[in-house]
């Protein structure tokens, strides 16, 4: 890696992300509707410690000074998610206008600080009601999307140019439809998955339209599902061969994998691997649904914390590596591997050749305000610059990644798992809601005013 030179393209893009049900509390306030994460927390033992979104960082009420910390940090993006039961109470039907004046001012606050606004259409808060009339599983359930993204962005596309229509698919389907640990807490057979699969795929192919049809200001779309980074274990070609068909790869009965998702998207096709693998449970589509899936996207978010190695394995397969004993890990426990923020846009760029951008990566780390009232957080610091750096080496070899969003801007309401893990770089005190900017916050917004030329390691 050449670590001479570690400035970044000048049209870089680089933010910082948060999203709706976890940062912004005022959870039935001025007309929102419940979410199914609202339900969810609500449900004993669902979620670490009997937290609740119900407050979290009161950033419906403090966007203002937020906002405000993001010109601090002099991040020129910041991407949002809209909760859609705040703007459709009931997921259809009428829109909540106070719902959608929220995230006018918003955009209006960010735009005035000179901070571009990246949306996200869903991010896992699904409107309660429709949830009742089955969610995912119901036929109607694409339509639905697209028709809460219309008022969208007729209301914000004449300012907001940049739309992302669903955050990590992978996540929600998986977590939320198959393991019951995140909302909305279902178990469903496989069967049921891959049709909770299919119809999010419509959504997302739906919701690209609306955008499009909407829309004022042209607009910029993409989506951000994980990525599912596999790395070579030695730089011997065969194992090089094995990481990349491995993260390519789709293992029966698990939704968990990238190509499910993105061939549908980029080429209109589920992967042939995929539909060998899953069999009988695939759901009968048509070429016109594939049509709609495939509707044409400027961008792929990809979301990046982790990876893990493989080696290949005679005659063409591969193996997965255990994670050596010692591992530096994160408070989530997932362990440090800064090459997949190479190794997982350049697989993606072979196969997709859509500009990328990280939509996500940081960590959650053990953080509290020292005695000095300082918050110390190096491992974040160290976490983030080894990533970035490895990122920097896609720039060398021309593959197109075109921005970075840290994750996240706020310690927030971690899902399940409450909030017991630190995320942000930006230390919120709970019980205040007070504000204390981290170390790595001005560290990251040094790397961000230098354009990356700060992350040069000297020998
Ligand atoms: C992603 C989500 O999974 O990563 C975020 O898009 C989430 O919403 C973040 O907060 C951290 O993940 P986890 O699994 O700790 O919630």
């Amino acid at each position: 890696m050449n670590n001479e030179d570690t400035t970044f393209p000048n049209q870089f893009v680089w933010g910082v992300a948060t999203s709706a049900y976890q940062i912004e509390g005022a959870c039935s306030e001025n007309g929102k509707g419940m979410s199914v994460w609202d339900d969810f927390c609500l449900k004993e033992n669902s979620i670490c410690n009997g937290d609740s979104g119900t407050v979290a960082c009161d950033h419906y009420h403090r966007f203002v000074d937020d906002v405000s910390a993001i010109r601090d940090l002099g991040s020129p993006a910041y991407r949002f998610s809209i909760s859609w039961p705040r703007v459709i109470p009931d997921g259809i039907g009428d829109v909540n206008q106070p719902g959608l004046d929220y995230y006018d001012a918003l955009v209006d606050e960010l735009l005035a600080g000179q901070i571009e606004p990246w949306i996200t259409l869903f991010h896992w808060d699904y409107p309660l009601a429709l949830f009742q009339r089955g969610g995912w599983l119901n036929p109607e359930s694409p339509r639905w999307f697209a028709d809460y993204v219309g008022p969208v962005v007729d209301r914000l596309s004449d300012r907001v140019q940049n739309w992302i229509t669903i955050n990590e698919p992978q996540c929600f389907l998986k977590f939320g439809h198959a393991d019951g640990i995140d909302a909305p807490g279902l178990t469903l057979d496989f069967q049921e998955q891959l049709l909770a699969c299919h119809h999010t795929l419509l959504a997302h192919g739906l919701g690209v339209s609306a955008i499009r049809e909407k829309a004022k200001k042209k607009p910029f779309i993409g989506w951000a599902p994980v990525a599912d980074v596999k790395i070579p274990a030695t730089d011997g070609n065969r194992d090089l061969a094995a990481a990349r068909q491995a993260t390519m790869s789709v293992c029966p009965e698990s939704l968990w994998n990238n190509t499910w998702y993105n061939d549908p998207v980029f080429f209109g096709k589920y992967p042939e691997e995929g539909i060998q693998a899953y069999g009988q449970s695939v759901p009968k589509y048509s070429s016109k649904e594939m049509e709609i899936i495939s509707a044409p996207i400027d961008f792929l978010g990809l979301n990046i914390y982790t990876g893990s190695h493989v080696s290949a394995v005679e005659p063409d397969g591969y193996r997965e590596l255990t994670v050596p004993p010692g591992t530096p890990r994160t408070t989530t426990d997932w362990p440090v591997v800064e090459e997949s923020l190479y190794w997982g846009p350049k697989f993606h760029w072979e196969r997709y050749k859509t500009p990328i951008y990280i939509t996500e990566n940081g960590m959650a780390n053990v953080d509290w305000i020292d005695m000095d009232g300082i918050v110390w957080d190096p491992q974040r610091i160290d976490y983030t610059k080894r990533h970035l750096l490895q990122l920097r080496r896609c720039i060398e070899e021309q593959i197109d990644v075109r921005g970075y969003f840290h994750w996240s801007l706020l310690d927030n309401f971690e899902w399940s798992k409450g909030f017991s893990k630190r995320f942000g770089l930006i230390y919120v005190d709970f019980q205040t809601q007070r504000r204390v900017m981290k170390q790595a916050a001005y560290w990251y917004k040094d790397v961000i005013a230098s354009n990356g030329r700060s992350l040069r390691v000297d020998p």
